[in-house]
């Protein structure tokens, strides 16, 4: 089973999709590729957008999605991506950010992370609300951080993209050939890029993909 684990495809969730058509071509590219399982991950940030307006878009751009697929589709399954803030573990509609039916959130660090003022609520989302937080595309980050992270309990993503440029290549598959890495994305947004990094990384990864594959599924319990 493929599943691409982060995906900005809902028709203007965000800026991953300006229309129905757009998420009806990355969807179909998707298929063409051999994607069994879609996560539909638009960004959610706490800072600039209140929890229920974002859920109701969410639910609003899903159902246009939703009704206009075409029988043969990979199945969609609806999560965000969160950008982490301080005290992020306190928000109580945090259940409906993770990947539906699990307790699976995709957790984006952001630019100003520092473990000293997020430490506590990273704390508070592993073992407080005891989630399974998996930090997106851990590729964008330097190895410190993300190794802190991951020793506390995070599960972590990689982005297609991370195995296709010789900047980073050997750091990816190293965190890929470990047990941490339980998911890949293509992060896609429009159509340019579509599956080729993912049909790249997947030539590069070997047998690691199917494990990682693996993984995903039973992360998510499927
Ligand atoms: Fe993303």
């Amino acid at each position: 089973m493929q599943i691409d684990f982060h995906s900005h495809i809902l028709p203007a969730a965000d800026h991953g999709s300006d229309s129905l058509e757009t998420s009806l071509a990355q969807v179909a590219l998707a298929g063409e590729f051999g994607i069994d399982l879609m996560i539909a991950t638009p960004h959610f940030y706490p800072r600039y957008d209140a929890v229920n307006t974002f859920l109701d878009r969410r639910a609003e751009c899903s159902r246009v999605l939703m009704q206009a697929l075409p029988e043969q589709s990979p199945r969609i399954l609806i999560g965000a991506e969160v950008q982490l803030c301080r005290n992020l573990d306190r928000m109580e509609e945090l259940k409906e950010l993770c990947v539906r039916g699990t307790e699976v959130l995709l957790l984006e660090l952001p630019a100003n992370f520092s473990l000293r003022s997020h430490e506590q609520t990273m704390e508070g989302l592993l073992f407080g609300r005891k989630l399974k937080v998996v930090l997106a595309h851990i590729d964008r980050y330097d190895t410190s951080t993300i190794d802190f992270l991951l020793d506390m309990g995070c599960y972590a993503q990689l982005n297609a993209s991370a195995f296709c440029h010789f900047r980073g290549r050997s750091r990816a598959l190293q965190w890929a050939a470990g047990d941490r890495v339980v998911a890949l994305g293509s992060d896609i947004h429009g159509t340019r890029v579509g599956y080729k990094e993912l049909a790249q990384a997947k030539k590069r990864l070997g047998k690691d993909y199917d494990r990682i594959m693996s993984r995903t599924q039973q992360l998510l319990g499927l």
